[in-house]
């Protein structure tokens, strides 16, 4: 790393300070607090930065390194703590699954044949980063598609969140309630109660089951669901019921089911009803064939759930099975804050404040970005109707026009813009046609 001119805080530093964790981060790198405490408390007070000289080479490299101190002023205030509010990860370790559930917003990013895994090293490193970083208050969720599959690390993760004391959950679909032999990873379990025993072994802090229109399509996979619940009951392990607008007759059954099971009501069980958003198989059930109208989009996005925040003040960040950030749950494969695999979470902290993203959401003046990158090919596209539908979709538009124009120079073509659209529209089932 040659040395800066001048050095200057990095928006790593103020989010550690502002949560109080400098010290432990650089204990955990190594340094001593007492020794460079004071120069980053100076640096920090000045505006204009300080002279490179005023340090030692080594110091200013180990500093620079932890993503600490920085070759460009700071941004404004406003932008400088861009994940202050972070309180848990999500890691999306496949999308790859046994199943296609008629509503699943993976359903156009799925891949066919057997799961490719993200090595369980470069998962613990974003982990153990994430803690350091406060990211993980909550906990961290780990997730798919569907990750109770042979070759996944999501034991190893689960056992590498306990071991720092990070509250964990973890999805399934629960295929393998009812069944055995079971592999999960490279585990081999005689049965579904060794499973939810090794869950509880490496302090699973919730197992999330789901209830949605998945049971009219697979009616058998109910009473594994019933299974899995009844095990987490008699293990003491606490799970959550996912409830995404199931039809009413299941959503009884369910409850019939798993009352009679337990001959109790359930004592160990969460239920958290969510929305279906119009993305993947459910964008395509809608049967809606209008064309999306690009004077709506605005409207629509400042219409969602979080109201553009959790672009420019996220509580979750959510990282794709290639290492790609994202901060908003209906934009899977997006990654627009940067990729974990190529960099560190604290270099991607660093970046997120100058991101045109985060920037594009915060300022909220959505009109003059859709006309330039939208409307053109507002053809290809079906209406998204749900907010969160619009605001992945233009997210993803921002954060892709932004790479390509960064890696060429230049403003992005007519025909690479129609590459893209014609991507987007198929991975989240946009598409007006087949030809998407
Ligand atoms: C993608 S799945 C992965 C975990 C596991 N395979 C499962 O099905 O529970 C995670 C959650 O996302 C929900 N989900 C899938 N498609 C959705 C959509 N279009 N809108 C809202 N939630 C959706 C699922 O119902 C499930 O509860
Ligand atoms: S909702 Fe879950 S189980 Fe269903 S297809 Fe998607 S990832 Fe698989």
């Amino acid at each position: 790393m040659t040395a800066p001119d001048r050095i200057y805080p990095t928006p790593v530093l103020w989010h550690l300070r502002q949560r109080h964790l400098l010290d432990a981060y650089l204990s955990a790198h190594g340094i001593d607090p007492a020794q460079v405490g004071a120069t980053l408390a100076q640096l920090q007070a000045a505006p204009d930065g300080a002279a490179a000289t005023d340090f030692c080479a080594q110091e200013l490299a180990d500093l620079q390194g932890l993503q600490l101190l920085g070759a460009v002023p700071p941004p404004s205030r406003s932008a400088l703590l861009p994940f202050v509010f972070v309180k848990a990860v999500n890691l999306e370790l496949t999308y790859s699954c046994n199943l296609a559930c008629s509503h699943c917003l993976q359903d156009g990013l799925r891949p066919s044949g057997p799961a490719l895994w993200p090595s369980i090293s470069t998962l613990e490193r974003v982990l153990e980063e994430a803690w350091l970083l406060g990211l993980t208050r909550t906990g961290v969720n780990i997730t798919g598609g569907e990750i109770f599959l042979a070759g996944s690390p999501v034991l190893e993760l689960l056992a590498a969140a306990a071991a720092r004391g990070i509250p964990s959950r973890s999805n399934t679909n629960a295929w393998w309630g009812g069944r055995g032999p079971i592999t999960i990873g490279a585990h081999h379990f005689s049965d579904d109660a060794a499973v939810v025993a090794a869950l509880r072994q490496r302090n699973l802090g919730r197992l999330a089951l789901s209830l949605d229109r998945r049971y009219l399509q697979y009616p058998d996979l109910l009473d594994r669901v019933i299974r899995v619940a009844t095990l987490c009951e008699r293990a003491q392990q606490p799970y959550e019921v996912v409830a995404t607008e199931p039809d009413e007759a299941t959503a009884r059954l369910a409850e019939q089911k798993l009352n009679a099971a337990l001959g109790h009501a359930p004592r160990h069980l969460r239920l958290t009803p969510m929305e279906t958003v119009d993305i993947g198989a459910a964008a395509v059930q809608d049967g809606d064939s209008r064309t999306l109208d690009p004077a709506g989009i605005a409207d629509l996005i400042h219409s969602s759930p979080c109201a553009t925040s959790g672009f420019y003040r996220p509580y979750y960040l959510h990282i794709a099975p290639d290492g790609g950030l994202r901060s908003c749950l209906y934009a899977p494969a997006a990654g627009w804050l940067g990729n974990v695999q190529q960099q560190s979470l604290a270099a991607l902290l660093n970046a997120a404040a100058c991101n045109p993203v985060v920037q594009l959401f915060a300022r909220g003046d959505f009109e003059a970005f859709i006309a330039r990158t939208l409307t053109p090919w507002r053809h290809l596209y079906r209406d998204p109707h749900h907010g969160c539908a619009a605001s992945a979709l233009v997210a993803r538009i921002a954060g892709e026009v932004e790479r390509l124009e960064c890696s060429s120079g230049r403003e992005a073509n007519e025909r690479e813009l129609e590459q893209l659209h014609r991507r987007f529209a198929a991975e989240y089932r946009f598409g007006v046609s087949s030809s998407c």
